[in-house]
């Protein structure tokens, strides 16, 4: 199989990105597959959630980004889990940005970083920042597609245009290749009005009722407790619903790529 790459955004903090691109990684991973996560935030809580403290590395993501000639090969740690590998990233990723201005081709410093390890990979997840900023044009300019999670909330659904907008430019002028896989609700409370309310608003949305997962993710404390562990869900409680609900997600992410192909 051809790696596939998939950018998980939302500039929106605190809808569940990091906690997506951990889970299905680690779901990947589990069912066989060979997978890379790169961690593309500075804040840095893939790696951590993946068993890997940050502050101990003497190179991260930012290094390639600023370096790219050196390659990613060299950040690349493997991890506890079977089948993820993670590039991890650190606090110093956050001036990046203004470092990465003089750059020529700025905006595909980490797609040409990924050309010469994709044949090790079946997937590569890259966790994006909270923002609309280049180190998400990066991801977007390296991905085949597109994961959008969605906090299952009113609130958090405005600055989903924005995003397509984004998604639209990206794909009109930088890559045309990419595409929305698919959109998921997070923290989705079945006994709260504000979700169901946010996840019938998500079903009418032109640009997103075609695409949603039949798979919701809904608030499980036990999520937030295995971040914390530096452990996916499926290694940290196999059979809470949240350890089911990322694992049938994952099926269906490799489901839409069996239809597509
Ligand atoms: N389904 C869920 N139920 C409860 N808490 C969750 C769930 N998904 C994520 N969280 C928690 O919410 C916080 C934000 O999630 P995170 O994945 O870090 O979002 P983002 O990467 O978009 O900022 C984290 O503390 C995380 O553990
Ligand atoms: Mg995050």
């Amino acid at each position: 199989m051809f790696c596939k790459v998939i950018a998980i955004a939302n500039q929106k903090g605190g809808c569940g990105k990091t906690t997506t691109a951990i889970n299905v990684s680690a779901c990947l991973g589990k069912l066989g597959k060979r997978v890379l996560a790169i961690d593309m935030d500075p804040q840095a809580n893939l790696t951590s959630g993946l068993g890997i403290n940050s502050e101990e590395l003497n190179e991260s993501i930012y290094n390639v980004l600023i370096e790219p000639k050196k390659g990613i090969k060299r950040i690349i740690h493997s991890t506890r889990f079977k089948g993820i590998d993670v590039a991890p990233s650190h606090i110093n990723l956050a001036g990046a940005e203004i470092e990465m201005v003089p750059l020529y081709g700025r905006e595909f410093v980490l797609k040409k970083a990924l050309e010469n390890i994709k044949d090790d990979y079946d997937f590569i997840l890259i966790d994006c920042p909270p923002s609309l900023s280049l180190l998400t044009v990066n991801a977007l300019t390296s991905a085949s597609e597109l994961i959008i999670p969605v906090q299952a909330h009113h609130f958090a659904l405005g600055g989903l245009t924005k995003l397509m907008d984004m998604f639209d430019i990206v794909k009109e002028e930088m890559n045309e290749g990419i595409s929305l896989l698919g959109v998921v609700v997070t923290m989705f409370d079945s006994r709260a009005n504000v979700s169901k309310d946010a996840l019938d608003i998500l079903k009418k949305d032109k640009q997103v009722s075609g695409k949603l997962f039949k798979s919701i993710i809904r608030m499980n404390i036990k999520l937030v407790e295995s971040g914390k562990e530096g452990a996916p869900i499926i290694y940290y409680d196999k059979d809470c619903h949240g350890a089911t609900a990322y694992m049938s997600l994952t099926r269906e992410v490799i489901q839409r790529y069996r239809v597509a192909a």
